[in-house]
């Protein structure tokens, strides 16, 4: 499903060069359930925007299901970023001034579904993160556990087969965080592929194998 040959990431400030990411090589197959650990700085946020096709490398290859994303345009890059993938963060990146009815609608607007069907999969997916009657609320009318469960419906909301979630449970209390962790434990299940980063080994232990990350290189 995603298979990276040889991806560095270099960042220029000035400057300053720095090699956040030297030659990671690895592959993810199709429903693998994976965690990406390493100290901060590590490159861990850097290899999921890359996987994620928020973020170009400076070099190496990357074929994602099939396609050579190297070789895609910006706009057929973001075409295959909102059908494939969906993006969970930290801060659950929610917009403030839309319902969380809206903020989950977004995604499908972007890709263009009609009326009906919006509104079909926004109630499916209210109900399977248990916040059908928060639809009318703003995210700052919400805890972080469901905050991040809105942001979980939105990352899910064009049924992408591949999920990125970017220390998903970092600020959430523990009983949220296990939460979180149940909706993608189904998912997995369900058949989706999920990458998730984390700092916390029992977060880690949900997932089948775990990526270390040291200096921009694969330590393990
Ligand atoms: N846009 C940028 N411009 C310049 N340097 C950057 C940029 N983004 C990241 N870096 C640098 O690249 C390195 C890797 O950063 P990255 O965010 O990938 O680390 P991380 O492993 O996710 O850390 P954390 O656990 O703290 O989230 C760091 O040294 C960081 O300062
Ligand atoms: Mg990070």
């Amino acid at each position: 499903m995603i298979e990276l040959q040889g991806i560095t990431k270099v960042y220029k400030t000035g400057s300053q060069i720095l090699e956040a990411l030297r030659g990671v090589s690895l592959k993810i197959g199709r429903g693998e359930f994976i965690s990406i650990m390493g100290p901060s700085g590590s490159g861990k946020s850097t290899l999921m925007n890359i996987i994620g096709c928020l973020d170009t490398p400076t070099a190496g290859e990357y074929v994602l299901d099939g396609d050579r994303v190297a070789g895609l345009s910006f706009d057929q890059l973001a075409a295959v970023r909102n059908r494939k993938i969906g993006f969970v963060f930290q801060n659950f990146n929610l917009l403030p001034y839309a319902t969380t009815w809206e903020n989950i609608e977004l995604p499908m607007l972007f890709d263009g579904k009609n009326a009906h069907k919006r509104k079909k999969r926004i109630s499916e997916l209210l109900n399977a993160v248990g916040l059908y009657d928060w639809r009318d609320h703003r995210p700052s009318e919400l805890s972080g556990g469901q905050q991040q469960r809105i942001a979980l419906a939105r990352a899910l909301a064009n049924d992408p087969p591949i999920l990125l979630a970017d220390e998903p449970t970092g600020n959430l209390d523990s009983r949220s965080g296990e939460e979180i962790m149940a909706i993608l434990t189904e998912l997995w299940k369900a058949g989706r592929t999920i990458v998730m980063v984390t700092h916390n080994d029992r977060i880690a232990s949900y997932s089948q194998r775990i990526i270390r990350l040291l200096d921009g290189m694969v330590q393990d």
